[in-house]
């Protein structure tokens, strides 16, 4: 089992340059099988979730060149059958996009149902809404979601909830359908924007993504392109997280700003100094910090997936705030581990209570899941002695040499490896 250990107290200084978007990665990758020529994608995080997307892809028969560590060249054309295989989609959420690709282009699919982040249930109801929409009957065989359809035809789609993903599978199906689609109550995540670029790179006619309503207009092919990924927001909230957290001073390069308003704007109220460039975020601790209040909603409000690294934040400053998750049913679930280090929290509903400020002291603590691992990362960068994360593949399926980019800005952290033998003793 692997562990990272982390000697907390240092400030981080210095810059880090920001990797590609895994929420658009694991969109994009999985769209290349809508095209009838190879796609290059530049700028692909090298992170587990997408190596797990790839895989899928070379499986059911895509041919992957690696053209250097951030690119790839995919080409689906070698892709006849629209299944994906058990275990390799149980592994992860995003698998689901391979329902809406793979429906799209062969009117036909068979994909196991999702895994992913524990947060509550996680249902899939809105994405067969879509499909159906279009045309498609579905049925659940064996843990295996079967689509089929004798031809796919524009629709009217009204999600009853935003949806990042059903946003996406609604694109994805309805690229090569017959007619027009128009997604009302659509996500507006960045990714989304960047998806419908990637698809109309490729010659589709997608209108309107960034709003609530994004109207696609069927085309009968796609055609190769080039694609580089934008960058990714939740990487760079969290590293903006961690300097302020540890009263630091970091240039965040490579980034969009604008996607960043929310995470900026809520640092500004705690006390943080935040400064903006073109393609660069500069994050100081330098005031004392002030309890603010966080409810997490969809694009443009502050992001589910920085929930849990803002809480960390919030344990550090003067004050009772409230922090209320608007997305998912259960994502408190690290909070526990989070008191180990030396938190208060109270959680009520989809309420927690932080009182602050706190000291934290190093202990040893478990990702439960992957932003609640990046929290734990943070926490143990501040916390006096030394923390030990277990679980740390729920870090790796998201965030990009991790370690290496926090050493770089001068914390202490190394991956340890526990031989089987020594847990086999503990338990
Ligand atoms: N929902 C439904 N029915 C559906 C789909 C969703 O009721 O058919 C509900 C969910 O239960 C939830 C809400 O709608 O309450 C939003 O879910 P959404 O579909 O937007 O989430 P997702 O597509 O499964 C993506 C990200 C998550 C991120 C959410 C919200 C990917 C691969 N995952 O999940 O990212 O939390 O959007 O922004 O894009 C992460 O990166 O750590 C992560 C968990």
């Amino acid at each position: 089992m692997e562990k990272y250990m982390i000697h907390g107290g240092h400030r981080l200084v210095g810059e880090v340059e920001i990797s590609g978007a895994k929420n658009a990665a694991v969109a994009i990758l999985p769209a290349t099988i809508l095209c009838d020529e190879p796609c290059v994608i530049e700028n692909i995080p090298n992170i587990s979730d997408v190596s797990s997307i790839v895989d899928i892809l070379n499986e059911m028969g895509a041919k992957i060149t690696v053209i250097n560590k951030h690119t790839l060249q995919i080409d689906p054309t070698g892709i006849k059958t629209p299944e994906v295989p058990y275990q390799m989609a149980r592994r992860m959420r995003a698998s689901s996009y391979f329902m809406g690709a793979l429906l799209g282009k062969f009117h036909e699919s068979k994909v196991p149902l999702p895994g992913g982040c524990d947060f509550g249930v996680r249902p899939i109801d809105q994405h067969l809404k879509c499909f159906t929409a279009l045309g498609a009957t579905h049925e659940v065989e064996s843990g295996v979601v079967v689509l089929s359809a004798e031809k796919l035809e524009g629709a009217h789609v009204y999600f009853d909830v935003v949806t990042v993903g059903a946003t996406i599978n609604a694109m994805l199906c309805s690229v090569l359908a017959e007619g027009q689609t128009i997604i009302e109550n659509a996500a507006k995540e960045p990714h989304i924007v960047d998806l419908a670029n990637f698809l109309n790179a490729m010659g589709a006619e997608v209108r309107g993504a960034g709003t609530d309503v994004i109207k696609v207009r069927g085309v009968t092919k796609l055609h190769g392109t080039v694609h580089n990924i934008i960058p990714d927001q939740i990487e760079a909230g969290t590293y903006m997280v961690a300097a302020a957290a540890t009263r630091g001073d970091v240039l965040i390069r490579g980034v969009i700003p604008k996607h960043l308003e929310s995470i900026t704007s809520k640092l500004q109220s705690i006390g943080v100094t935040v400064t903006e460039f073109d393609d660069a975020i500069r994050v100081t601790g330098d005031k004392p910090y002030v309890k603010t209040n966080v409810k997490t909603m969809p694009h443009p409000g502050f992001p589910t997936d920085m929930q849990p690294q803002i809480a960390v934040l919030l344990c550090l400053a003067e004050g009772t705030s409230l922090l209320t998750e608007g997305v998912w049913d259960n994502r408190f679930r690290y909070v526990n581990e989070l008191r180990r280090l030396g938190a208060e929290i109270s959680v009520d509903g989809r309420v927690a209570i932080i009182e602050g400020p706190k000291k934290f002291s190093g202990a040893p603590v478990k990702a439960t899941d992957l932003r609640a691992g990046a929290a734990m990362v943070i926490a143990g960068l501040v916390a006096d002695g030394v923390t030990e994360i277990e679980d740390i593949r729920h870090i790796e399926r998201g965030y990009e040499d991790i370690e290496e980019k926090l050493q770089m800005l001068g914390a202490d952290i190394k991956k340890i490896v526990v031989p089987d033998s020594e847990i086999a003793k503990a338990l």
